[in-house]
């Protein structure tokens, strides 16, 4: 009985209104507020007048064809349930757009999911009625990306899209360029500092930059995703040199004796522990090691800044029977793996 008399109503309304609101082509039609005498529009006085009125509205908005998303049901409208969407997202937006992610090997979940995540359907203050401008807009879903005392420049310049494709990418984690290229394009020295390394660092040339640094923010200064000491001697703790100890064994440094942990040793004293394992002044790595690259093997640098402006000479000579260590620190030692060699 009510189903009958609203096709009834229905068939009235669609013909009253049907030169100004019917889409031929798909026979959509409109139902009206009863209350409203006159057919014009759905943007009256009274009724969602604040659309179209914006400084960026979306086309089909603008020409007020609101059925271009919008469809009736059978319940009266206005009223609870008595409008629906023609179709779900991204459907209803890929009806007149391309999927902006069509082809992409990394599409953004966001833009799988739907479009009104980021867009409003209707109009906006900002162009491409994007709900929020710049990083603020992707701190909406991932307010997470900025926890951390320190946050890298570009994020914290609220530019997410300056590393990553908005709507996807052909590269992992949606990034404008694969792998290191991303951080080389602003970091160049540390780009010289690889290319002219005679020693590589495995996880700096064949692993990510973010093996060690966290892109967006940490507490741990230079972004780093441990702690790493900024200075030149610090008492010794296992925790100082977490970042190493992620992935080397820390035994090199625990045991004033070894016969394997590590190949800095005089046959079994432990020369790793003996400058590193220090109550008092013990070096860090940085003291002999270049984390991203050095210009002597085993990462060992012949230069170690740490002084103001001196650098201070290392030069690591290997020869069958032994390897000397000649440097501005102390007067030349030498070290075999095989017999333990007398420095006195
Ligand atoms: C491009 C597609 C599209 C067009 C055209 C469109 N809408 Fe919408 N509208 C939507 C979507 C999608 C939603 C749901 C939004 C949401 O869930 O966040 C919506 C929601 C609404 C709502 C619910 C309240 C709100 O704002 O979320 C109203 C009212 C509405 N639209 C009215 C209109 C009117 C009136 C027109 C024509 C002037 C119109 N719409 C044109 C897509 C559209
Ligand atoms: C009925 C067709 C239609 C539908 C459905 C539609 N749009 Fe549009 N949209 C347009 C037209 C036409 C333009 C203007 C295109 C132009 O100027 O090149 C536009 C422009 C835009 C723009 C501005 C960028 C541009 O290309 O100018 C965005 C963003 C946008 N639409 C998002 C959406 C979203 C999100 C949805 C789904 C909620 C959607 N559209 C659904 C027709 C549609
Ligand atoms: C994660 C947020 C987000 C989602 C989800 C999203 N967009 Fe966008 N879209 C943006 C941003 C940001 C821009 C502005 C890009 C720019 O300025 O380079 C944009 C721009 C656009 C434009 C303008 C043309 C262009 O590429 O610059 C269109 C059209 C568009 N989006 C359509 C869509 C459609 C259709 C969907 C759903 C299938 C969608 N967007 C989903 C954030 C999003
Ligand atoms: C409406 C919510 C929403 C918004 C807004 C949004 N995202 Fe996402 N994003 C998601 C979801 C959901 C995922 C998939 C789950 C996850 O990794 O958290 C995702 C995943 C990602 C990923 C990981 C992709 C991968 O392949 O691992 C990146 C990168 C990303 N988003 C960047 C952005 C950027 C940049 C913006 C702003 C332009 C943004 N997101 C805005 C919801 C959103
Ligand atoms: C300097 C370049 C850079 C900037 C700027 C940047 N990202 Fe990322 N983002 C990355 C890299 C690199 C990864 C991959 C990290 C990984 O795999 O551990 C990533 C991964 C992500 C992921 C997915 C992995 C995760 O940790 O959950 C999300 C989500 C994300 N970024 C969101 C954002 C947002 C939001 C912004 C802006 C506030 C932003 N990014 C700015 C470089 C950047
Ligand atoms: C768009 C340019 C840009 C890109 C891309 C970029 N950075 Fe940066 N980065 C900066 C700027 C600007 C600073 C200086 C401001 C600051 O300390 O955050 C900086 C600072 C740093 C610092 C601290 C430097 C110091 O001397 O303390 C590290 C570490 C760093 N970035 C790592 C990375 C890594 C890893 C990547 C790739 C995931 C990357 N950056 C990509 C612009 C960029
Ligand atoms: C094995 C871990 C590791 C990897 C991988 C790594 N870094 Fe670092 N990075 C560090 C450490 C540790 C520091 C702090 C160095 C110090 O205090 O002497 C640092 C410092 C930096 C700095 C600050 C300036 C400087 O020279 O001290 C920048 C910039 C930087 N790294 C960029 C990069 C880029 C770009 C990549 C990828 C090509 C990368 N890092 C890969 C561990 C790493
Ligand atoms: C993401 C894992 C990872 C982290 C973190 C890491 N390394 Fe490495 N490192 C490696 C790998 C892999 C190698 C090559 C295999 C090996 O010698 O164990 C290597 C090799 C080395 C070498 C020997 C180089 C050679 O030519 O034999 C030194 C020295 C070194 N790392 C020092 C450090 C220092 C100092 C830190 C902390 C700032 C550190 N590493 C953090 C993975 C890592
Ligand atoms: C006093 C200088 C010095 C300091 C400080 C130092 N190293 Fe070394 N390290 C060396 C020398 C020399 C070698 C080469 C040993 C050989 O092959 O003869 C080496 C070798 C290594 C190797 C290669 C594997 C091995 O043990 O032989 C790793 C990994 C390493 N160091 C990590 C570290 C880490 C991590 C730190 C800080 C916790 C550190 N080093 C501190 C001098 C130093």
């Amino acid at each position: 009985m009510r189903i009958g008399l609203f096709s009834l109503l229905l068939a009235a309304f669609s013909v009253l209104i049907l030169p100004a609101f019917a889409d031929e082509g798909s026979g959509r039609s409109f139902v009206l507020w009863s209350g409203s005498a006159s057919a014009g529009s759905c943007t009256t006085v009274q009724c969602h007048a604040i659309l179209g009125k914006a400084k960026y509205v979306h086309n089909p908005v603008a020409e007020r064809d609101c059925l271009a998303c919008h469809a009736t049901t059978e319940q009266s409208h206005p009223g609870p349930d008595s409008m629906q969407l023609l179709e779900e997202e991204p459907g209803l937006c890929l009806q007149c757009h391309e999927n902006p992610a069509a082809g992409m090997k990394h599409p953004h979940s966001a833009v799988e999911a739907g479009c009104t995540g980021c867009h409003s359907p209707h109009q906006g203050g900002l162009p491409d009625f994007l709900l929020q401008s710049g990083g603020k807009l992707c701190l909406m879903c991932h307010a997470d990306m900025v926890a951390g005392k320190h946050v890298h420049g570009p994020v914290f310049a609220d530019n997410c899209g300056i590393c990553h494709g908005i709507h996807g990418s052909d590269n992992e984690s949606m990034l404008n360029l694969p792998g290191n290229k991303l951080c080389f394009a602003c970091h160049v020295g540390i780009k010289g500092i690889i290319d002219n390394a005679v020693s590589q660092h495995e996880p700096v040339a064949n692993g990510q930059c973010w093996d060690c640094h966290e892109p967006h923010a940490s507490d741990y200064k230079p972004y780093l995703k441990a702690y790493y000491p900024r200075e030149f001697y610090v008492p010794f703790e296992e925790e100082n040199f977490a970042l190493c100890f992620n992935c080397h064994d820390k035994n090199a440094f625990l045991y004033e004796r070894t016969s394997e942990a590590t190949e800095f040793r005089n046959r079994d004293a432990n020369l790793h522990f003996f400058h590193v394992n220090r109550s008092d002044k013990g070096r860090v790595c940085k003291g002999c090691h270049g984390v991203h690259g050095a210009d002597q093997e085993k990462l060992l640098m012949s230069r170690v800044a740490g002084f103001g402006r001196w650098g201070i000479p290392l030069n690591w000579v290997k020869t069958e029977k032994a390897t000397t260590c000649y440097v501005g620190c102390h007067r030349p030692k030498s070290y075999s793996q095989e017999e333990l060699i007398d420095n006195l």
